[in-house]
């Protein structure tokens, strides 16, 4: 009898255990960082937990009163139910424009 009980409780953890790795626990697997201050920058990191961002940014018309910051990137991220998602995004002068079919609706 306490046998079964031991038993029944080692299934009910498992089956109470989460299916992915919680988020919290992810580790950066891959970053870069190529910013001297001044031209153009780019920077990305990935996860463990299979998120990723990238981004490289210019400034436009460069000491000239139409300057501006011009980004581009991306941001990709899974949700629960295992399916990948990107964003894919510039952002200048003309606002910030994301692109893809992962846009909350409303937004495009
Ligand atoms: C940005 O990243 C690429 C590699 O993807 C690299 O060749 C380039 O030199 C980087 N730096 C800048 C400032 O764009």
């Amino acid at each position: 009898m306490k046998l079964l009980l031991v038993i029944a409780a080692v299934i009910a953890l498992s089956a109470a255990a989460p299916q992915g790795a919680n988020p919290r626990d992810a580790t950066i697997v891959e970053q870069t960082n190529d910013n001297i201050g001044v031209g153009p920058w780019n920077w990305s990191f990935r996860t463990s937990d299979g998120t990723a961002r990238q981004e490289s940014g210019t400034i436009n018309n460069a000491g000239t009163e139409n300057e501006a910051i011009a980004v581009r990137g991306s941001i990709t991220w899974i949700t629960p139910d295992g399916q990948t998602h990107t964003l894919n995004y510039v952002a200048d002068e003309n606002g910030f424009q994301p692109e893809g079919s992962d846009i909350p609706a409303g937004r495009k």
